[in-house]
């Protein structure tokens, strides 16, 4: 009888230690910060970790996607109408983007690279190929025109020449020669009075097979949430988004740093050599990647925002006080002098006038905003898709008759999409990480709940304790009879 008294206390004492063990775990978060620890451990730059690896040549395909805008109504547009184009792609490039030269420098705490890209046409993913015509602005002459406008013997003289070959605002060129440079006549010429002139233009002209110039990471061995931090780029220690430098556009794509244990009060940023500048992102909402959760972070719309709107933005007035509005971003310096204009595509975003002055501007949120979708326990890119638009700034030039009656518009000549989606084999390694995570994370609450049962059972004890003892009596014939 005392050693049954014993058991049924034992049951209850283990039960309340149980509960207190899981509660006060609980409270400490002691395995949840057991195994951030552990992760944090993996994520560093080091030769050998899986982290250095996947850094070193991220093994999800990347895709650059091109779609261009075919202008279908020139003629009018020098009268003064508003430009329609047809969106016409995509144009897919598989992208190769290995880091090279890797030096680790100051005991591993920094590692110096150059980021290699690579495009290969894919044509199977492609709308069409590479000798598809497109018409446009003809952005050479358009820059020729701008440059000399206010030098009327020089702008006689060009548009003496543009009228005799034929040159006008617009032109048509093979998406191949739009993106990677081609020969370009007015701009041969004019290199007869400058020889150090390039004479080809293409939108992505060098920056095949070619490097935007040597970074150096941190490796997060003292932080782990430096882990692949851009620190310098030419030697420049990296610009804060809000830099007034503007010349890094177009040029390249982006080191991205992200971190594990990744919450939703996070400001992400992007360093992007294309765009100057470190992108900030913010937390949208909850997503599913290929089955593995996902916080989506998305630039918020103050990121180009007019300075009427985002005074931090005011930097980017260029030439200062100058300002474009909401969700447009000159880059002129950065292109030589060529009237760029980058933006979300079909300006999304970006202030009413600008999708007004050109038919055929849908804004969608879906297909044209910038997104980064991260694993929030292992800081892991699920999903990403960068969207830029390239612009061309037009207005009428009074010295040359080329633009005609043309009307001032922000003409878009074309926009990207340069994104990625986890590979199945990197799916199966986070999928360990996430699992093994709710596992160790909920060990407490399973001793909880083991904690609950034995109480119950302990209770249930205790009250069949108080039922009369005639029970095990009445059964006793039972049990000898069978
Ligand atoms: C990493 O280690 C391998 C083998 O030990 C070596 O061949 C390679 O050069 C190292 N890489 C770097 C960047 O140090
Ligand atoms: C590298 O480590 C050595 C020895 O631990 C130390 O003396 C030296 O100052 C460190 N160098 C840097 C740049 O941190
Ligand atoms: C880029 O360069 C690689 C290697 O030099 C070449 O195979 C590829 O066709 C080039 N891509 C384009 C778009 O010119
Ligand atoms: C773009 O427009 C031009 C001029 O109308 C036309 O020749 C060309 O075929 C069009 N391109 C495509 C891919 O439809
Ligand atoms: C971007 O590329 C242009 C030419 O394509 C070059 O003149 C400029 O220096 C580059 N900018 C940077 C920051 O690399
Ligand atoms: C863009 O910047 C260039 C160079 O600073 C400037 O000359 C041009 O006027 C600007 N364009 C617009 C539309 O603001
Ligand atoms: C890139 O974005 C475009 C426009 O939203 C979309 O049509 C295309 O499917 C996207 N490409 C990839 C690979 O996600």
């Amino acid at each position: 009888m005392s050693m049954k008294f014993c058991c049924i206390y034992s049951v209850g004492f283990i039960s309340i230690l149980l509960l207190i063990t899981g509660i006060s775990l609980v409270l400490a978060e002691v395995f949840q910060n057991l195994l951030y620890s552990r992760i944090e451990k993996e994520i560093v730059l080091r030769n050998g970790t899986e982290a250095f690896d996947a850094w070193e040549n991220p093994p999800p395909p990347v895709y650059m996607q091109f779609y261009f805008f075919n202008l279908t109504n020139p003629l009018e547009v020098l009268d003064g109408d508003r430009p329609a184009v047809v969106e016409i792609g995509p144009y897919t490039y598989r992208e190769y983007r290995p880091m090279e030269d890797i030096t680790f420098l100051e005991n591993g705490t920094k590692v110096s690279a150059v980021n290699t890209k690579t495009y290969i046409f894919e044509a199977n993913m492609s709308i069409g190929l590479e000798s598809d015509l497109m018409r446009t602005v003809n952005i050479p002459a358009l820059t020729v025109m701008e440059k000399f406008k206010d030098h009327s013997i020089i702008a006689n003289l060009i548009m003496a020449y543009m009228k005799s070959n034929n040159i006008g605002l617009f032109s048509t060129h093979t998406v191949g020669e739009l993106l990677w440079g081609y020969e370009d006549g007015l701009l041969k010429a004019l290199k007869l009075f400058q020889p150090d002139l390039d004479d080809v233009f293409g939108l992505f002209y060098k920056t095949n097979a070619t490097n935007d110039g040597e970074y150096v990471f941190l490796t997060g061995q003292q932080d782990y949430r430096d882990f692949a931090k851009v620190e310098q780029w030419k030697g420049q220690s990296s610009l804060p988004w809000w830099s007034t430098d503007e010349c890094n556009m177009i040029n390249g794509t982006n080191g991205a740093s992200f971190h594990p244990v990744i919450t939703k009060n996070e400001t992400l940023y992007m360093f992007s050599s294309d765009l100057c500048r470190s992108l900030f992102a913010t937390f949208e909402e909850e997503v599913s990647v290929r089955g593995l959760p996902g916080y989506r972070f998305v630039p918020p719309s103050r990121v180009f925002a007019s300075p009427t709107v985002n005074p931090d933005n005011a930097g980017f007035c260029v030439p200062p006080g100058k300002c474009l509005s909401s969700g447009l971003l000159n880059v002129s310096v950065c292109k030589q002098g060529a009237p760029i204009i980058m933006s979300s595509p079909h300006f999304y975003q970006a202030d009413e006038k600008y999708i007004n002055g050109v038919f055929g501007m849908y804004p969608n949120k879906e297909r044209h905003q910038t997104t980064i979708d991260v694993n929030p326990l292992t800081g892991v890119i699920l999903q990403a898709a960068k969207r830029l638009q390239v612009n061309v700034f037009v207005e009428k030039i009074s010295t040359f008759s080329q633009t005609g009656n043309v009307g001032t518009v922000v003409f878009p000549v074309l926009f990207l999409n340069e994104s990625v989606v986890i590979d199945e084999e990197s799916v199966k390694k986070v999928q360990v990480v996430v699992t093994l995570g709710n596992v160790v994370v909920n060990v407490p609450f399973m001793l909880i709940g083991v904690g609950i049962l034995l109480g119950a059972i302990f209770m249930m004890l205790m009250c069949r304790q108080q039922v009369p003892k005639s029970t095990p009596a009445e059964r006793q014939p039972l049990l000898g009879s069978s």
